[in-house]
């Protein structure tokens, strides 16, 4: 049997091996990628939920991480959620699809949409963790500019109407690509509207599925719809303005929004500390008037948030079992009522309580499927999220924090009994002992979240 040092030790030498040193234009980035086997880029979400786990083992390369990441910002402030590695061909879209080049700096490739904005809360955490005081001063002071023009340029073009959430035009910036919140969404896209060669292009090039069982990935009409976003984003000249009034996919995200208003608390903390006071009181107020808007996604009879469809001019609630409800926990948008809902429904073992919690979708819905991405496998990010979360409300309930623990608990267990694995099987089948993992093996964000659970759970 493992002991918890040998976990910590293979989360590290994981870090280690998906360590990529790269140079663009003469100059040099390490970063870290998802997986060797698919994810040979930098993602966004992936790199600041990466660099919080690596704060813990080597302060100097979480500072890189995140640099890294902000090297691929665009001139109008975008952080785009894939920064592309060179000569890496194993991914699909590749690098040239999206035509962003123009946008960027010292010819680095990107995507063209954001994901999760995550960063000012993983600047946070690193500054939290990093001992080294001169250090930690010289990279918030290097990072500050650069956060607040990401944070800038989301509230701009995301929220042209300042409502406090912003909103998202392609299933990829949720982080959560195929989950049922977005099934009546993208069904509104016809695939026969959708060109011949579009499709024709997908079936030759897209690769997960040749490395993958196709049964735990997106469906093919799926990706012919990712695709076809991206080709319409990409007409549009990636101006965002034309692209929030045009596309067909556009969603007020519970769970983004949820990392939107904490990253803005994050940032309004590092610049009392580091900054500015009138610009800490800004994001400070875009984080009250985000939580103010989550509590307000709530049904009362569906007793959950809601995602809100946006897609041109409709304002219409989705209306879905997924773990994304749990997420305004994170933003520290619950009230004590609702509290006490999501708890029930967090414990319930016919919903979100199975063997390997917490499920992406819950386990009694309609759209429940055991396999397949985010349509029912548990996550060790969005367990992550659901822990934090549940820690923000201890006292104001005792079951918070047995939740929270409970739920540290069963993830370590989960990565302990079958390795770091991108997501698992959430239940605990007859013939199948363990939760079984699935999609990309040697996965940093599963390392990465292990090695703060059990900083949490042991070494604190
Ligand atoms: C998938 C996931 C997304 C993640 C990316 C890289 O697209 O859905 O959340 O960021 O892989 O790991």
């Amino acid at each position: 049997m493992q002991t918890y040092l040998e976990l910590l030790n293979e989360a590290k030498a994981i870090l280690q091996r998906n360590t990529m040193t790269v140079t663009v234009n003469g100059k040099l980035y390490e970063r870290i990628i998802p997986s060797r086997d698919f994810y040979v880029h930098q993602w966004l979400w992936d790199s600041a939920g990466i660099a919080m786990g690596q704060v813990h083992i080597d302060e100097e390369a979480a500072f890189h991480e995140l640099l890294s990441l902000i090297a691929g910002q665009w001139n109008n402030g975008l952080i785009p959620h894939i920064i592309y590695n060179p000569g890496e061909t194993r991914y699909y879209p590749p690098a040239d699809q999206w035509q962003t080049t123009r946008f960027t700096r010292d010819g680095i490739k990107t995507s063209g949409i954001t994901d999760p904005p995550l960063l000012a809360i993983a600047a946070a955490n690193l500054c939290d963790h990093a001992s080294d005081e001169q250090k930690k001063r010289d990279f918030i002071i290097t990072l500050l500019p650069s956060m607040m023009a990401y944070h800038d340029h989301l509230k701009r073009y995301r929220d042209p109407e300042d409502c406090g959430l912003l909103t998202i035009v392609h299933p990829w910036e949720s982080g959560t690509d195929d989950s049922p919140r977005w099934d009546s969404v993208l069904n509104r896209i016809d695939l026969n509207n959708i060109p011949t060669d579009l499709k024709a292009n997908v079936d030759l090039n897209r690769k997960d599925i040749r490395y993958q069982n196709s049964e735990e990935r997106p469906t093919e009409a799926d990706y012919y719809r990712y695709i076809y976003l991206i080709e319409l984003f990409k007409d549009l000249a990636w101006d965002y303005t034309k692209i929030l009034h045009e596309t067909p996919f556009a969603v007020k995200d519970i769970l983004f929004n949820s990392i939107w208003a904490r990253a803005n608390e994050a940032l309004a903390a590092l610049l009392h500390t580091y900054g500015n006071q009138e610009e800490a009181n800004t994001y400070q107020r875009w984080a009250e008037q985000t939580q103010k808007a989550l509590t307000n996604t709530w049904s009362e009879e569906d007793q959950q948030y809601c995602d809100i469809d946006v897609t041109q001019g409709r304002h219409q609630a989705i209306v879905a079992p997924t773990n994304a409800i749990f997420m305004p926990l994170y933003a520290g948008a619950v009230t004590d009522a609702q509290l006490d809902i999501l708890l029930q429904r967090l414990s319930n073992t016919d919903e979100f309580c199975s063997a390997y919690p917490v499920p992406s979708t819950a386990i009694h819905s309609r759209y429940f499927d055991k396999e397949r991405y985010w349509r029912g496998p548990t996550w060790p990010i969005t367990n992550f999220f659901i822990i934090e979360g549940l820690k923000r409300y201890t006292a104001r309930h005792k079951n918070a924090d047995q939740l929270a623990n409970f739920f540290m608990q069963k993830t370590v267990q989960m990565i302990k009994e079958n390795g770091f694995w991108e997501y698992f099987d959430p239940l605990d089948d007859a013939t199948e002992p363990h939760a079984k993992g699935m999609g990309f093996s040697s996965f940093s964000w599963t390392a990465a979240i292990l090695i703060q659970l059990l900083n949490k759970l042991y070494y604190n």
